[in-house]
């Protein structure tokens, strides 16, 4: 094996060399990679399959390029993948020329340059309720027998996580593979890690000659390690980050299936590369999709995510999608597809903490991430106005080496954390409201307060006549409050590409999400050289937050095999949890605190026990979403590369979507509207029902619905009703978020069945 790798190598090293040379040599075409979406049905009857098509229309484009047009990157066009279940069609490293001639070939519909793809990172089990005895894991038998594929940066397969402990053999259905590779081999895959796939022609088109560092779907980052424990991790007992937030590690659902497809690589990440792992996912039988990453600034018919993600929705398979890193501003947000569920990132109710003990007995809780128990006992505490903004290296240098500094609040924290860095300073008080500093990773000793706390410890420094401080590192503390609050990062709605359905759907832990990680990228350092390695990481992002919805929906899929992905959806939308522990509503740490508004958290957070037995559902089918299209203004080869056929039907558009919760746009010049919105629902509970409607209008707007009362005879029984906006415009309201609520209210109050309401501008001119 050493051997067959050094060689190719040396292949790839002398082949870089030459092309190199031609480069130089030539007035050289340019070749980039393109995705060619293809009509199917018109595939001329010599060709055996459509792989035979795509090869042939390809070599036919190699046969007219002649010597003299050697490029620098590729001695002639060639296919890289041929799309079969999620698209139709392939992709290919072409010139504009060849292109050009591609173009004319019957059957072509579209074609776009590859782009780069938006990796979304920067004891949730119980904070979500998930219990063993009743409920929802109990229901679904932990996820048992579902499959979730991962589309990420790879997996590490030896990590605890992936262990398969109580399970045995895994779905018959399961078409999958464990692709051998570097550093990875079949025999890696078990009965918890059934698959594992890797996909970089993209990459090497784009960057021809490289040398993949990882040939194989073994993670070098950690991410897809992360996100694929968090959905669907096995057990692993006293797990912990450096001693913060120890206990019993497992995914959400916990007895799932995981495969991976490593479509991210150190060396690039391609739209060609992540529609090739979606076609081969939807084709090995997923059943759900986790997908952590999207497309910024794309319509829907050129955003891999969204082509691919329609076929796997009308397979059955449910697409779980992170809403992007991008906020807080409005209209951030990607992966704001209608057939797909769009999660943001919440806040959990657990802190990494220090304490910080005053001389004079009184505890302060901070915030720190430092990886070890740094012994800071009974040390003077200084607070000196000359080095007290700390954010010069030079004045820092003055602090005597046995002290616990204060730091004021200024500017940036890692400035301050920066200027330290170099110098002997054996320990620091910061002060920070900012979020993002609650997960702050010092390399030396120091912790973070809050500045409601500062004036307490200043005072102290400064009157006491020898003030003295200890800190005590890896203190975790649970039950934090309020919690959860929309995090500041997530990105908010609405969609830039498809404002009519509010997006995000849902939101689910993201920050501070500890879960597995790879032991070969160090996820702490003390000093300016000592970095440390551990089986788990903690980070933050919509891509942690993904990963929890996509194991609720995999626990779903468990429990009601039945159910459509807008079914799944939507019990997770209208049972989602408007308010935090405090029983406020969920505040917004990207809106200076204030009520966080549903284009920052969709419905709320999931609340997976009530999302089993949601008595009422808004379902969709396939054709729904054709309706859908339809009332857009695309054209039929836009609508084509998305159905994958000419033949939808398109006699009945309808951009009022049954979807389980509502938006009004606005913009500028609105003076007044009327929207009014149709929606059936479905009874899923037990027998018959009947529901009341209970309303609360976003300010400035009225709301109503008809009828006000839904009576059902039976399970599987549909009404249908009414809700009309009616807005006015106020002064006030420029760029203005608004929003209210329609619950629907069982007699018996078994269940509740609320859709979020939003009016909202229409921030972004999405150009239809
Ligand atoms: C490619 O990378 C591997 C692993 O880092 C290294 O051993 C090898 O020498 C590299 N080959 C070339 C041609 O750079
Ligand atoms: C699976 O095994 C682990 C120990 O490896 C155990 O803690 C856990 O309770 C088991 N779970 C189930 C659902 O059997
Ligand atoms: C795969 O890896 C295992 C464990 O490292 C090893 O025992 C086995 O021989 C390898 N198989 C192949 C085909 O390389
Ligand atoms: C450090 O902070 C002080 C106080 O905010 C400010 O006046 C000074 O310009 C800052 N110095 C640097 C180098 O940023
Ligand atoms: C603050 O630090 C400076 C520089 O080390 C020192 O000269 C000064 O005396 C200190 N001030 C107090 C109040 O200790
Ligand atoms: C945030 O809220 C505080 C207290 O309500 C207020 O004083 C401050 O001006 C607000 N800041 C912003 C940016 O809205
Ligand atoms: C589509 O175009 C028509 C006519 O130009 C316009 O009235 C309509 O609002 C557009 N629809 C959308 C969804 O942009
Ligand atoms: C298209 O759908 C409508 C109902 O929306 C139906 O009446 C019509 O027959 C369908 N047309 C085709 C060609 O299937
Ligand atoms: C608002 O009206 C002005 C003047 O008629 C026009 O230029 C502008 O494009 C309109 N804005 C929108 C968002 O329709
Ligand atoms: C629903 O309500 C009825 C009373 O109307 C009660 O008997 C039944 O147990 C409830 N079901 C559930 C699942 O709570």
């Amino acid at each position: 094996m050493m051997f067959v790798n050094g060689v190719s190598h040396h292949l790839l090293f002398i082949l870089g060399l030459l092309l190199l040379a031609f480069h130089a040599n030539s007035s050289s075409v340019e070749r980039s990679t393109y995705i060619v979406h293809m009509d199917k049905s018109l595939m001329p009857k010599t060709f055996s399959s459509h792989q035979h098509w795509f090869s042939s229309i390809i070599h036919s484009l190699k046969s007219r390029t002649t010597t003299s047009s050697l490029d620098g990157h590729s001695f002639s066009p060639y296919l890289l993948y041929s799309y079969d279940n999620v698209a139709h069609g392939f992709s290919a490293f072409l010139s504009k020329e060849e292109l050009e001639t591609l173009k004319k070939s019957p059957g072509f519909i579209s074609a776009y340059k590859d782009k780069y793809v938006t990796l979304d990172t920067t004891h949730t089990i119980e904070f979500l309720s998930l219990n063993p005895t009743s409920g929802l894991w109990p229901a679904s038998n932990y996820g048992d027998d579902v499959i979730v594929g991962v589309i990420d940066t790879g997996i590490w397969p030896e990590s605890d996580s992936f262990q398969a402990n109580n399970l045995s053999s895994f779905p018959a259905r399961w078409k999958g593979e464990c692709e051998d590779g570097q550093d990875f081999n079949s025999s890696m895959c078990n009965w918890k890690l059934i698959g594992a796939r890797y996909f970089n022609k993209g990459v090497i088109a784009a960057n021809p000659g490289v040398n993949i560092s990882m040939n194989s779907a073994r993670d070098t980052m950690g991410h897809g390690t992360h996100t694929s424990s968090t959905a669907g991790g096995n057990y692993v007992d006293d797990a912990s980050f450096y001693g913060y937030a120890s206990g019993t590690a497992r995914g959400i659902a916990p007895r799932a299936r995981l495969a991976m497809y490593k479509v991210i690589f150190d060396e690039g990440r391609y739209a060609s590369d992540v529609l090739a792992g979606m076609d081969k996912a939807v084709d090995d039988g997923v059943d759900i999709i986790s997908i952590s990453m999207g497309f910024d600034e794309v319509p829907l018919y050129e955003d891999p995510i969204a082509i691919a993600s329609f076929a796997a929705m009308e397979k059955g398979v449910v697409v779980s999608s992170s809403a992007g890193n991008a906020g807080p501003a409005l209209g951030t947000l990607h992966n704001g597809i209608p057939w797909v569920m769009t999660v943001a990132a919440g806040t959990i109710d657990r802190s990494f903490a220090g304490n910080l003990i005053l001389g004079n007995g009184e505890t302060i809780i901070g915030w720190t991430m430092f990886p070890a128990s740094a012994y800071l006992d009974d040390m003077r505490l200084i607070y000196n106005k000359t080095y007290s903004a700390c954010n010069s290296t030079k004045l820092l240098r003055k602090v005597p080496s046995d002290a616990i500094i204060f730091c004021d609040k200024n500017g940036f924290l890692y400035d301050q954390v920066d200027a330290i860095s170099g110098t002997n300073v054996r320990g620091a008080i910061f002060v920070s409201d900012r979020e993002e500093s609650f997960e702050m990773g010092t390399n030396w000793p120091g912790v973070v307060i809050s500045s409601k706390d500062a004036p307490v410890v200043i005072n102290y420094a400064t009157t006491d006549k020898r003030p003295s401080a200890t800190i005590k590192f890896q203190q975790t503390i649970l039950g934090t409050k309020p919690a959860p609050a929309v995090a500041l990062y997530t990105s908010r709605g609405p969609s830039p590409y498809f404002p009519g359905i509010l997006k995000p759907d849902i939101m689910a832990p993201g920050s501070q999400v500890l879960a597995s990680w790879i032991p070969t990228d160090p996820t702490a350092r003390i000093g300016p050289n000592v970095y440390l390695s551990s089986e788990f990481n903690v980070i933050s992002g919509t891509s942690m937050a993904c990963p929890h919805a996509s194991g609720v929906a995999a626990l779903l899929r468990g429990a009601h095999w039945d159910w459509s992905p807008a079914a799944i959806k939507s019990a997770l939308v209208t049972t989602a949890n408007p308010l935090d522990n405090t029983q406020n509503p969920i505040r917004d740490n990207g809106l200076n605190f204030t009520s966080a508004s549903p284009l920052a958290m969709g419905a709320g957070q999931i609340d997976p026990n009530k999302a089993l037995d949601p008595g009422l559902i808004y379902d969709a089918t396939p054709q729904d979403y054709v309706n859908l299209l339809c009332s857009m203004n695309y054209t039929q080869n836009q609508i084509q590369i998305i159905t994958r056929s000419k033949n939808y039907n398109c006699s009945n558009p309808n951009a009022d979507l049954n979807y389980p919760s509502f938006i009004a746009l606005y913009n500028d010049n609105t003076t007044s509207f009327v929207q009014t919105f149709q929606r059936t629902v479905t009874n899923v509970g037990e027998g018959a029902a009947t529901y009341k409607a209970r309303l609360s209008a976003p300010e400035g707007s009225e709301v109503e619905v008809s009828p006000e009362t839904l009576v059902f005879g039976k399970k599987y029984e549909k009404q249908s009703y009414e809700l009309t906006i009616k807005y006015t415009k106020n002064k006030d309201d420029e760029h203005k978020v608004s929003f209210g609520e329609l619950v629907w209210i069982e007699d018996n109050g078994n269940h509740t069945v609320r859709s979020p309401i939003a009016v909202s501008p229409l921030v972004i001119d999405s150009g239809f």
